[in-house]
This record gives C-alpha cells, structure tokens and sequence, in this order.
C-alpha cells in the first residue's frame, strides 16, 4: 500500500522544495520533469526562495515540461510554458538550453511529440499534480499504464478546472502531454496533492484498484513513488 508523506498545510511547500533542493544537491545535472497549475506554485515560490540563499541551484539541471495546451500563442498567460517561466525558470539561472518545453508551435506536432518524448526518455524525476478527474499530466481518463507521449483531447471536467482556474471563458480542447509510460519510467515520481477538494479523487487514486478510469492509480505500480499530501487532501485515507 502507498503510504503518503502528509504534512500540515503550512509546512507543506516549504518541505516539497526542500526535498527537491536536497535531490539536486545530491545529484547537480538532476532531469526533472515539472507540472503547472495551482498545486506546485507554492513549492516554485519556496524554490526560487531557496535559489536566492543560495540553497539550490538549477545551474547544471535539466528541466522538461510536463504538459501543454494546443492552440494558445507564444506568451498567452495560461500557457504551460508561460507559467512555468513565470513561476520558476525566469527567476532562477537555468540555461536556456537545458529547459524542454514542448513545441506546441511546430508545423508538424508529431515531430514536437517525438522530440518531447525522446526527452523525456530518461528522467530522474517526475513531479505530478493530481487532477479532479485523476488525470496526470493530460493524461486523462481513458489512458492506460503504458500511453506514451501524445496528442490528446481534453476531458470536459479537466477544461472547467482549467476555465475556473484561470478565470477564462474557453480554454483549449487538446494538448500534449508526456506518457504515462515515460513517467513510470522515471527514476522517482512524486504526486503532489493539497486542498479538501482533492480528498475523495486521491483516495481512489490510492486506495482503490488501478484503472484507466483514473490513470493517477496506475503511479502505485512504481517502485519509487513519492505522495506528498497536505492534512486537508489526506483525510479520507484512512
Ligand atoms: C499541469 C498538469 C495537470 C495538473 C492537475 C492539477 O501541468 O499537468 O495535470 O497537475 O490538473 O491541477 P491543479 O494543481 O491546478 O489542481
């Protein structure tokens, strides 16, 4: 049974980006795969925190996206790359060249899918939100152990979530998203999961059998999985 790390609200992002600070110490040219949303901008505020005090540095890491909607133009403020810009990349030395994102711009997305996913072929790190639906990354319901590196088309409740979150009245129908199997192919995974709302779709992601009905179930099959849950997501494991 997955035992999560739960941590009080208050300590919760300051712990994350230690435990990350402490991997890239341990290991300088870390590969890590990054998600947005909500969930991880306190630990990305903690980071650069760290990064400051010269606590962690990014200097020798490589950093790989985790996802991206389709049909939004370079800049747009709910871009994944824009975010994570934002929130991250723009603020700490990290050379340019050791950041993947995701050429949601190409002539020809099957040539960007490729790319991401031979990028994506030797992480040491994933670092997963959870979404309402127990999506990870775009992997939405319907997806499976071994979905690689793809197009896909987005699940209705994950585009509301996505609307609500950034206040927008249309957000895209399709992105691209890393493979379940690349991330189950990761060295280390870890889900990150805070806020009541997030209770019940956690349990079944870890307490239920695995299913495509929520591809975040099929990360317990991972021999190095790390959930790390705040008091509020934990309460109805029991
Ligand atoms: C974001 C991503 C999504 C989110 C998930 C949770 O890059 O891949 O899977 O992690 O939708 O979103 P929040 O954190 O906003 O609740």
């Amino acid at each position: 049974m997955t035992t999560p790390r739960i941590l009080p609200a208050a300590a919760w992002a300051d712990t994350v980006a230690a435990d990350l600070a402490e991997r890239l110490r341990a290991n300088p040219a870390l590969r890590v795969c990054l998600p947005t949303g909500a969930t991880p901008v306190p630990v990305y505020e903690a980071l650069v925190g760290l990064a400051r005090r010269d606590e962690v540095s990014f200097a020798r890491a490589t950093v790989v996206l985790l996802d991206e909607w389709l049909g939004l133009p370079p800049g747009d403020p709910a871009r994944c790359d824009t975010r994570l810009r934002a929130q991250l990349l723009d603020r700490l030395p990290v050379p340019p060249a050791a950041v993947h994102l995701i050429d949601v711009d190409a002539a020809d997305l099957d040539v960007a899918v490729a790319r991401h996913a031979a990028v994506a072929a030797d992480l040491d790190l994933v670092v997963l939100g959870l979404g309402m639906n127990g999506h990870v990354g775009f992997n939405e319901p319907g997806s499976f152990a071994d979905s690689p590196t793809r197009i896909i088309r987005l699940a209705a409740s994950s585009r509301e979530a996505a609307m609500a979150r950034y206040g927008a009245a249309s957000v895209p129908t399709g992105g691209i998203t890393l493979g379940m199997d690349r991330i189950l192919a990761a060295r280390e995974v870890w889900l990150l999961v805070t806020g009541a709302r997030k209770a019940a779709i956690l349990r079944r992601a870890l307490r239920d059998p695995e299913g495509p009905d929520c591809p975040a179930s099929y990360l317990r099959r991972h021999p190095n999985l790390g959930v790390i849950v705040d008091l509020e997501a934990a309460a109805l494991l029991s």
